[in-house]
């Protein structure tokens, strides 16, 4: 069984106040490599050719393992976001080399950039970007809606079966803004991973939520770790989240500056 067969065939638990559906997880690690994304050298300039142009990343090498919980922390302009987003293939490197699953982006076309992104990454971001005419569920189908251009029974179970194990599964219908930020950035959770990605790339995930919130969102990202074995890559201002990550990547000025677990 391959791993999106895997993950959508569970069937969801919908009954009010049953026990919650574990959804399945991403299939093991492929035994012989742990290698889930390899930056070798990588630079990244903006405004390349003109009088402003800028190096923001200078030489970037970093190792993330299938199944890892990395904190990537930095000051202010230090070029997080930047990384997230070449991570991402939002965004090309000027140079070097990003290896994503043991296979060079760098050649690869606009197209299957994009196939990459949506079968290999989520993200979720400071703000949790739903849309906010559509229900917590409409929002967590729309990956699959926009991969097949309709969403199947099978989506749609997986869906819901993510919603409840995030805790809200008495808030499927509900729209964005009939829920609390710690909720829609659990809809966003919910969302990134239901394709079962090996990677969720979150910039600032608790960054717009008050203390308490942002340690129950913190608290979820771990389980849904541990449970679906995908890699998190979580960028935070705060050291208490950071220190409970299992390893802390630091970028400052555009170079990483130490890792610690
Ligand atoms: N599209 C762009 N064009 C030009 N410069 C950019 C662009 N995006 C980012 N930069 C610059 O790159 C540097 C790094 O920005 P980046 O957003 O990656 O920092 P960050 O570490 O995420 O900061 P923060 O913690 O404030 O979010 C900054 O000097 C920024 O001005
Ligand atoms: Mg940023």
């Amino acid at each position: 069984m391959n791993p999106r067969e895997a993950a959508t065939s569970i069937p969801a638990n919908r009954a009010p106040g049953g026990p919650t559906t574990r959804v399945a997880p991403v299939a093991p690690a492929d035994a012989r490599s742990a290698e889930l994304v390899a930056l070798r050298g990588v630079r990244k300039s903006y405004n390349l050719g003109r009088p402003n142009e800028a190096e923001v990343l200078h030489g970037i090498d970093l190792e993330i393992g299938r199944g890892e919980f990395v904190a990537l922390i930095g000051p202010s302009g230090s070029g997080k976001s930047t990384l997230l987003n070449l991570l991402g293939l939002l965004e090309r490197p000027t140079a070097g080399s990003y290896r994503l699953l043991g296979q060079e982006t760098a050649t690869l076309d606009e197209r299957t950039l994009t196939l990459r992104r949506r079968e290999a990454l989520g993200f979720v971001f400071q703000f949790h970007h739903l849309l906010p005419a559509f229900s917590a569920l409409e929002n967590v189908t729309l990956p699959a809606l926009m991969r097949d251009g309709r969403v199947g029974a099978a989506a749609r179970e997986r869906a819901a079966a993510l919603l409840a194990e995030v805790g809200l599964a008495d808030a499927l219908a509900k729209r964005p803004g009939e829920l609390s930020g710690g909720m829609q950035q659990r809809v966003a959770i919910a969302r990134a991973l239901v394709h079962a990605p090996p990677l969720v790339l979150a910039d600032e995930p608790t960054g717009n939520l008050d203390r308490h919130s942002s340690d129950e969102v913190f608290a979820l990202m771990r389980r849904m770790h541990a449970e679906q074995r995908t890699a998190f890559l979580v960028v935070t201002h705060d050291p208490r989240l950071a220190e409970r990550c299992d390893r802390i990547v630091e970028l400052v000025d555009g170079r990483i500056v130490g890792e610690g677990g």
